[in-house]
């Protein structure tokens, strides 16, 4: 595996150092990487609660809700490095870098990720940055938002008979598009669970389409899953572009099979699948 390039750690960036603890520095700091699932802070984990209750800084991007950040102690400072799709404020290797430098400053430093920190989080790169620095890092694994999504809505990512398997990916591609096995993930009997797939919907149902998955294979919207503004949307793979459009919160495009058990919260019961449509748009919580 190719490691990111970590600038010394005795020359970190100008300013970094700055926002750490000065006569601290000699005591050993270190990270965690902390999943804070998908925003429901019932579904943090206790270790990740514990992690937070200790930290001297917290580190966190856009996807984490200020109800969960509320959880560490009051003088702990927060930095919003906000990792939203298109809208980074701090580039991936300043955020290794500054996780480095706050722990060589004697700080311990909770890195808060939504999610899962190992799934589509970038957490292996901060993991690595913090090996070649030679500082402690640990991680605590979060609720991945498929989990969240699925379990809200009531669909099995697996089903007896209807999926066998369930496969992530991401449908986000820093050019063109995502680099996928469209052959593979076009085969019935399993879940494809696309992160980041809202604004490449039509392609991904035009290239699992064009690759044998049929158009009315179930698909599910979940936007915003364990939140209180959670919606789904259940529609099927040719339904999708229309379906994923107007989006604003993060979601998920789920298709296969057992998407077709969805709870709706309009009592529409399991669909035919031969005439799903979008079926309903509706907040769940309201
Ligand atoms: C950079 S990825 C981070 C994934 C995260 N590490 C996880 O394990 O859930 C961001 C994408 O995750 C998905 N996502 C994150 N939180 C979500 C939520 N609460 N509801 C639906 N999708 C979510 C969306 O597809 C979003 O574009």
């Amino acid at each position: 595996m190719a490691r990111p390039t970590v600038r010394s750690a005795s020359r970190p960036k100008a300013g970094l150092v700055a926002l750490g603890g000065g006569d601290r520095a000699r005591d050993p700091g270190r990270v965690t990487l902390v999943g804070a699932g998908p925003g429901d802070p019932e579904l943090l984990t206790i270790k990740a609660l514990k992690a937070l209750q200790a930290a001297d800084v917290v580190v966190h991007d856009g996807l984490v809700s200020d109800e969960i950040l509320d959880l560490a102690p009051s003088a702990a400072r927060r930095i919003n490095v906000a990792k939203r799709k298109s809208r980074h404020t701090l580039p991936q290797d300043d955020i290794n870098q500054l996780l480095v430098a706050l722990a060589l400053d004697g700080l311990t430093v909770v890195r808060l990720k939504g999610g899962d920190p190992f799934l589509f989080g970038r957490g292996g790169e901060e993991l690595a940055a913090c090996r070649d620095a030679g500082v402690d890092c640990t991680v605590v694994p979060g609720v991945t938002a498929a989990l969240a999504a699925s379990a809200g809505a009531g669909a099995p990512l697996t089903h007896r008979g209807a999926a066998q398997a369930v496969t992530f990916v991401t449908g986000h591609a820093a050019h063109g598009e995502p680099d996928l096995d469209w052959t593979a993930l076009a085969r019935p009997n399993q879940t494809v669970v696309v992160y980041m797939g809202v604004s490449t919907a039509g392609l991904i149902a035009e290239r699992l389409t064009a690759a044998g998955r049929a158009g009315s294979t179930p698909a599910l919207i979940v936007e915003n899953a364990s939140r209180p503004d959670e919606r789904r949307i259940l529609t099927t793979v040719a339904g999708l572009a229309v379906a994923a459009e107007g989006l604003k919160g993060p979601a998920l495009l789920m298709v296969g099979e057992a998407m077709a058990m969805a709870a709706t919260g309009l009592g529409v019961g399991t669909p035919d699948l031969a005439d799903l449509q979008v079926l309903q748009s509706a907040s769940l919580r309201s």
